[in-house]
């Protein structure tokens, strides 16, 4: 149980305070982890009381729990850029701290539009918030911000700037809820608890790897957001590398914040850029057919809601083993899985028994059905020797009897805690935004965007990527 605290969250009555943040915090708190004084202030424009503001949030089905918590949110009207609605948050805090005659730890959550970074960050700095309850204590003051963490690579150093000036790195959590997934840690203790697979992961016995991304659902209401943001920086910039990282990481050197942190900075470094010129050889980007006619979208928009890419990590474990990518809004499936697909090694012994065309394949299944598989060559049962591919299976579901903890619980419990090795560190973030600067810069000089049915793997070009290569996807 940690000690108490008090969480601003800036956007308040945003999707994200709505979606994630306040039910994991009632998951946090029905399963006992929160401690007894805890304190959740909402900041936003709209004029609400705090009881109104309890009201956004009740669960759909009846839960008993939910009144007891409730009572721990509270309403600050404010505008980001204007002093006195933070005015009115000083005054909440110091009534708190007064009640426990102690300066309660403050943790400022970011979950706004980035472009109101800025004016937070100037406005927490002009009003002395960014200092703490002045007892000396100006480390226990948190901040945790959301991605996109600025739009491109100069944005992106712009916003770090800012954010150094006004706290130390110790008390700055970047958010990248991917870190928090059960599966996509479970990625390093599969990788490095099991000594059996380190051995062969690497580009003797890797031939590629597959990333798929996707959603079901267009942008639904998010357009003011998206349309200037696009798939690539959406979940690109993040998730994606990530996800990358996760799988092309060296061992660390200790499971500690910084040697987790360095390995994972290494690969992201590693990851080869596109020249602006190749980006059409290297990636393909769509857009779902009727995207221009979703609510605030610009109707001749060119934001992509699907991107597909081969790119390359240039580490000696990985060197000229490619990465495909394939990550949409709109397309069939609810998914994230990675395949690793290893050579194919069936035929050296047992061509002319019909060895299947793909070989063994790890696929950890990031959501939903979270798990991993194996997929192996088995002699078909029957008198004469005939070949084809079955599954081991591990599920999160069936084997541990549950499918562990929400992302976001996870890391709000991180921040309570000031563990940060599950956000990003300011390097990390420098040589992904490297990477997609250029895509962008790409993008920039040309506008061919594909467009994509609803419901469908994306445009078929994207298909060209792996094809052309003499592959397929799993
Ligand atoms: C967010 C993106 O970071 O991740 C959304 O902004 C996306 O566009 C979401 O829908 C997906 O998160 P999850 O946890 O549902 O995979």
């Amino acid at each position: 149980m940690h000690s108490p605290f008090i969480l601003v969250i800036f956007g308040a009555t945003g999707d994200l305070t709505y979606s994630k943040l306040i039910p994991a915090l009632f998951l946090l708190y029905k399963h006992k982890q929160l401690p007894k004084d805890f304190y959740v202030i909402g900041f936003a424009r709209r004029i609400l009381s705090s009881s109104d503001f309890r009201n956004l949030f009740i669960p759909e089905n009846e839960d008993k729990q939910w009144e007891s918590f409730s009572e721990h949110l509270r309403y600050q009207r404010g505008v980001f850029n204007d002093p006195e609605g933070y005015f009115g948050l000083i005054e909440q805090l110091e009534l708190i701290d007064k009640k426990h005659g102690a300066c309660i730890t403050r943790l400022f959550y970011l979950a706004t539009p980035p472009i109101n970074y800025e004016d937070i960050l100037g406005m927490l700095v002009e009003t002395k918030l960014s200092e703490g309850c002045g007892q000396g204590s100006n480390n226990w003051t948190r901040l945790a911000l959301e991605k996109p963490f600025g739009k491109d690579i100069e944005t992106a150093k712009r916003l770090d700037k800012k954010l150094s000036e006004v706290f130390e790195e110790k008390q700055i959590f970047r958010v990248d809820h991917y870190l928090g997934k059960e599966t996509v840690q479970n990625i390093l203790a599969f990788r490095f608890a099991n000594g059996i697979f380190e051995p062969i992961w690497n580009k003797d016995y890797i031939d590629h790897v597959q990333i798929t991304w996707g959603e079901k659902k267009g942008i639904g209401n998010r357009g003011a957001f998206f349309d200037g943001v696009g798939l690539l920086r959406d979940v690109g910039q993040n998730h994606l590398m990530q996800l990358i990282a996760a799988v092309a990481m060296e061992q660390p050197s200790s499971f500690s914040k910084e040697g987790v942190r360095n390995a994972r900075a290494e690969a992201i470094k590693a990851i080869r850029c596109i020249a602006p010129d190749k980006v059409d050889e290297y990636v393909v980007r769509g857009q779902y057919n009727g995207y221009k006619g979703e609510k605030d979208v610009v109707r001749d928009s060119l934001t992509e809601t699907f991107v597909s890419m081969k790119l390359y990590v240039d580490t000696d474990r990985f060197s000229h083993i490619p990465f495909y990518i394939r990550a949409g809004k709109g397309i069939p499936e609810d998914i994230v899985e990675i395949s690793v697909v290893f050579k194919q090694t069936c035929h050296i012994l047992f061509k002319e028994y019909g060895c299947p065309e793909i070989g063994n394949v790890l696929t950890f299944r990031i959501q939903p059905n979270e798990g991993i598989r194996l997929r192996i060559i088995a002699k078909k049962p029957g008198a004469k020797l005939a070949l084809d591919a079955v599954d081991l299976k591990f599920s999160y579901k069936d084997d541990f009897g549950e499918k562990g903890i929400e992302a976001y619980e996870k890391l709000l419990l991180d921040i309570f805690a000031g563990d940060q090795m599950l956000f990003n560190r300011s390097d990390e973030l420098e040589s992904s935004w490297e990477f997609i600067t250029r895509i962008l810069e790409g993008w920039q000089e040309r506008k061919n965007i594909y467009s994509y049915q609803i419901g469908s793997w994306g445009p078929k070009e994207a298909n060209n990527l792996i094809e052309k290569d003499g592959r397929k996807w799993v």
